[in-house]
């Protein structure tokens, strides 16, 4: 890698791009002070003194254990109100990062287990979503994610409670503990999904083997891979992957705290672009795992020195691989030509 190849891919730079989200828990945005502020508002007991003593708590060897904290922290969400708070305390985050569209993951089962409503989490977070996009111009959608710890029958209840609001979400999708868990359990539940026009995403190759990624290909006819990471273990796959041009949201920081890689210096994001698939780079659970999307953004950059074509190519693959008409990322596309051109890169290569 030249030193020269970054150079203009400036901090400046890559909050300007205009960048889409694809891979976003909102219960993994929940930052510690609003975990506190909402504990106190709601008189629900912590078990962490201090906002330190959470972060502290934050050393995570594998997907499992930071689940564990993850749903523990989503207890202080109780009221319409706070779900509101907590999409809007993300949908500022990425304002800041230039971030102008959005996808994002709700785990309704971790709240409708503990007596709050379906009703409450979607309202709730409807909301926020309507006040980024007076306040900051962005526009998002909802992506409703299964728990695969839980069974089928209780993702075909979730669905069906649903189902009054089901023009107001874009997906569904497959989250929690990876690793004996696949995707093949919920085969009914997506296809469920399919038949009320939802499209459909799942978690698979982030911990799981490459043949998960292949039964959410196969059996839950998936429009996009979450992760993705351990496909490139198997060639077929992988060649399968950049034929049907199939969008995997890849999240460094997350594979990093989780310890899917040792160092970023060698996550698979460049070894992805280099083959053609249509990688996206997001931030998974950013209270959690040390960064928003920028953070990612600079992080892949620093550590595999893409280049600038690289990451316009990121930017471009969050926009197409998005649940958006043709016409709306045309527009998106436009927007990242017309920023490069006035953009240019100003370093001889
Ligand atoms: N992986 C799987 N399930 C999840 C995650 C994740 O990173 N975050 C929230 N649910
Ligand atoms: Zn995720």
């Amino acid at each position: 890698m030249s030193p020269l190849a970054t150079t203009d891919l400036t901090p400046a730079f890559l909050r300007g791009l205009p960048k889409a989200e694809l891979h976003l828990h909102i219960e993994g945005s929940l930052e510690p002070e609003l975990m506190f502020e909402l504990a106190q508002r709601n008189k629900v007991t912590l078990p962490f003194a201090t906002v330190e003593a959470v972060r502290a708590a934050y050393a995570f060897s594998n997907l499992q254990d930071f689940l564990d904290i993850y749903y523990q922290g989503a207890q202080v969400l109780l009221t319409e109100q706070d779900f509101h708070d907590l999409a809007l305390a993300y949908f500022r985050r990425l304002h800041a990062d230039g971030g102008v569209y959005a996808e994002i993951f709700f785990d309704p089962q971790t709240h409708t287990d503990r007596g709050v409503s379906f009703a409450t989490v979607i309202e709730g977070l409807r909301a926020g979503m309507a006040t980024a996009e007076r306040e900051f111009n962005i526009r998002s959608k909802l992506i409703l994610c299964f728990l695969r710890h839980l069974s089928e029958a209780a993702a075909l209840e979730t669905l069906e409670a649903a189902k009054p609001w089901v023009d107001r979400l874009a997906g569904v999708g497959l989250d929690s503990s990876e690793q004996g868990f696949p995707p093949s359990k919920f085969t009914q539940a997506f296809a469920e999904a399919g038949r009320l026009g939802l499209k459909r995403v799942a978690h698979a190759g982030e911990e799981g083997p490459p043949a998960y990624v292949v039964e959410a290909l196969d059996l839950l006819h998936v429009d996009r891979i979450d992760h993705g990471n351990r496909a490139l273990e198997d060639e077929a796959l992988t060649a399968r992957l950049v034929r049907s041009e199939m969008t995997l949201t890849v999240c460094p920081l997350s594979n990093l705290k989780l310890c899917g890689v040792p160092n970023l210096a060698v996550h698979p994001l460049k070894r992805m672009l280099e083959l053609g698939l249509k990688a996206t780079v997001n931030s998974d659970d950013p209270a959690y795992f040390g960064g928003y999307l920028l953070e990612n953004y600079q992080a892949v950059v620093d550590a595999l020195g893409l280049t600038r074509a690289e990451v316009l190519t990121l930017a471009r693959n969050s926009f197409t691989g998005a649940f958006l008409t043709p016409q709306e990322k045309a527009t998106y596309l436009e927007a990242i030509e017309a920023y490069s051109i006035a953009n240019p890169c100003l370093t001889p290569l």
